[in-house]
Parts: C-alpha cells; structure tokens; sequence
C-alpha cells in the first residue's frame, strides 16, 4: 500500500535525505533547507518513505508560472515499478494546482528511465547541455502542462 504525501512533513525529511543518498551516493547532500525552498512530495509505503520529488514554482513577467522539476528519486530497491511515473505525474498536478502552465527540468542523457517519464508526460528535450554533470551531458525537457 503506498500514498502520496503533500507536503513533505518534518519529521520525513531524514528519510528523503536517505533516498537522495541512496539514489546518489556520488553527491554531496542537498544544503540545510533544501527540502522547505524547494517544496518536497514523498510516496510513502508502510509508514516509510520510498520516494519523493521536488520542485519550485516561478512567475513569469507576464504571468506565466513555470514549474521547475527539481529531482525525482525512488529507493534503489522499489525502481522499476512505476513508482518514479507517480511522482512525476503528482508533481505536475500540483503544479497545474498552482496555475502552472510550463514545465522544465533537467536530466543527464544517460538516464533512460526519467527520459521516458518526461517523453510519456509529453515533454520535449529541448538542449544539450555538455559536461553538465561533470563527465556526462544533461538535456533540457520543457513543455506546456
Ligand atoms: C529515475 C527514477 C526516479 C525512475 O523511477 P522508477 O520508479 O524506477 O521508474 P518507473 O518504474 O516509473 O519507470 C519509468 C520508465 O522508465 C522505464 N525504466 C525503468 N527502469 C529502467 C531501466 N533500468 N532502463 C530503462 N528503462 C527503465 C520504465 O519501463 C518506464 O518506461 P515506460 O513508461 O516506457 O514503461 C529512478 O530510477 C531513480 O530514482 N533513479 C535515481 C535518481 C535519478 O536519477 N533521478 C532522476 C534525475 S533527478
């Protein structure tokens, strides 16, 4: 049985940050406030939390607000079940909640699994981006939610 949680409660946040670590242990963690500046959601599975995504929101000059993705992550060992798809598709849901009408985010061009979540959101690589992490190039996604 798993849930969506919105918005991330305090007393998950240890728990994301072990997600972020096990998804990637080549990083360093994400500063102090991370998780409260960039509003957090987390999938939660019998009582622990196995995923979550973050994102910001940005007015535009004219209005126009764009959701910016900031990580999907599910636990190494709850991959491939379409976990991370919830995430995404949750986040875009509150984004639409918000107004939001642009969506962009950025993932490296090696990672297969969230290329797919994006093309199946109907999302567009839109830039390549060398050397954005380190040895290994990113793409823009963007599109209208
Ligand atoms: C990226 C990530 C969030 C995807 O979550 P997930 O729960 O494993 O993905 P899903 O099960 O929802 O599958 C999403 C798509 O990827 C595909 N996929 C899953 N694992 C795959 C793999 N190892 N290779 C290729 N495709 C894969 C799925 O088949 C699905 O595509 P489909 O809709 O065509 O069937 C997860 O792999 C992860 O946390 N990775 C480490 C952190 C990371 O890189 N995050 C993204 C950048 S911030």
């Amino acid at each position: 049985m798993t849930r969506m949680g919105w918005p991330m409660q305090p007393d998950e946040e240890k728990q994301v940050r072990e997600v972020y670590a096990l998804c990637h242990p080549e990083q360093p963690a994400r500063a102090p406030e991370w998780y409260w500046a960039y509003p957090t959601l987390v999938l939660i599975q019998e009582n622990h939390v196995v995923g979550f995504t973050s994102f910001s929101l940005s007015p535009g000059p004219s209005g126009v607000l764009t959701l910016f993705g900031n990580d999907v992550c599910v636990t190494p060992d709850c991959q491939g079940r379409g976990f991370g798809w919830e995430l995404a598709q949750a986040r875009l849901e509150v984004g639409r909640t918000f107004g939001a009408t642009t969506f962009i985010g950025i993932t490296a061009v090696t990672n297969r699994p969230m290329q797919r979540i994006f093309e199946r959101q109907g999302l567009h690589a839109c830039q390549r981006l060398p050397g954005y992490f380190g040895a290994v190039d990113a793409w823009v996604w963007a599109g209208a939610l």
